[in-house]
């Protein structure tokens, strides 16, 4: 069967990746915020994953407000990234784990979910930069990916739980999938961070450093907080944190945190990585 070799949670920023392609990767304002995630890049390298399901929101680039899904994934052979206002990225199109996508989404209905299915859709830098951030700039990605979307722009957005429930039927999915590929699962979205009203610019730096040391260790904290907790604590956009329960959940009780990294402010958010790993993992 495929095996889950690790758990990656990451912010999502869009300016991390215009920053990318300005060439300010080693500028004295983003170098710290990129050197934190070599580690994680050394990680992925060595555990040389074949699929990334990668969890994140759409920011109304490919739904707008007219329909947005709860919850949708993606069954495409290929994905290209949108275009999100700066111009065409010089980024590889995501090549799309199809196979797996179908059989996750029958098992998520099988576990009464309701996706809806995409067959052709693009991807924004909530995709995007997180693959960035992992693999840096490959001429083709190194895994397939398959792209989850969650709302969490047009309330009402899910329950944290109903996040860590998504997370077990992703596990019952890769436990129950017939092949040996490896997969790892990235959260993203955060941290804290309000982009609107009159609390933009909101960063809760203590929470977000918090939410990086214990989200391996204390995840029931984070379960049980309600979408208004999320709001309060890390803003209105910060509630995205949400995203890194499927991933959580997916994991085992326990494990370890291997590698995380937190910088603040990385534009107007505040920007942090985890790494984690079942503590009965085997090579
Ligand atoms: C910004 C946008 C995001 O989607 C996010 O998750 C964090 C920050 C931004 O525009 O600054
Ligand atoms: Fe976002």
């Amino acid at each position: 069967m495929a095996k889950l070799i690790g758990g990656l949670g990451t912010s999502h920023v869009p300016s991390i990746g215009v920053a990318l392609d300005r060439g300010l990767r080693d500028t004295a304002d983003w170098k710290p915020f990129f050197d934190g995630y070599i580690p994680a890049q050394k990680w992925i390298e060595a555990a040389r994953p074949d699929i990334a399901v990668v969890v994140f929101n759409d920011h109304g680039n490919s739904f707008f407000l007219d329909r947005v899904p709860t919850l949708a994934v993606g069954v495409a052979e290929s994905y290209k990234p949108v275009d999100e206002g700066w111009g065409p990225r010089a980024i590889p199109d995501f090549e799309g784990a199809a196979d797996f996508s179908w059989h996750f989404v029958d098992q998520l209905v099988e576990n009464h979910f309701d996706p809806m299915i995409c067959r052709e859709i693009e991807v924004d830098h909530g995709l995007q930069v997180p693959m960035e951030l992992f693999f840096g700039k490959p001429d083709r990605w190194p895994v397939k990916v398959v792209p989850i979307f969650v709302n969490t722009i047009q309330y009402p957005i899910p329950t944290p739980q109903r996040m860590w429930d998504l997370g077990k039927a992703l596990r019952k999915a890769v436990e129950s999938w017939p092949t040996d590929e490896r997969i790892v699962i990235m959260g993203t979205g955060g941290l804290s961070h309000q982009l609107q009203g009159s609390r933009a610019g909101f960063i809760n730096q203590p929470a977000d450093r918090a939410w990086i040391d214990e989200i391996g260790s204390n995840p029931e904290k984070y379960r049980n907080m309600t979408r208004q907790d999320y709001v309060e604590t890390f803003g209105s956009e910060g509630a995205e944190l949400i995203m890194w329960l499927v991933m959580r959940g997916a994991m085992d009780a326990d494990v370890e945190t291997v590698h995380k990294h937190y910088f603040a402010p990385a534009s107007l958010t505040g920007a942090g990585m985890v790494v984690l790993e079942n503590l009965k993992a085997a090579a």
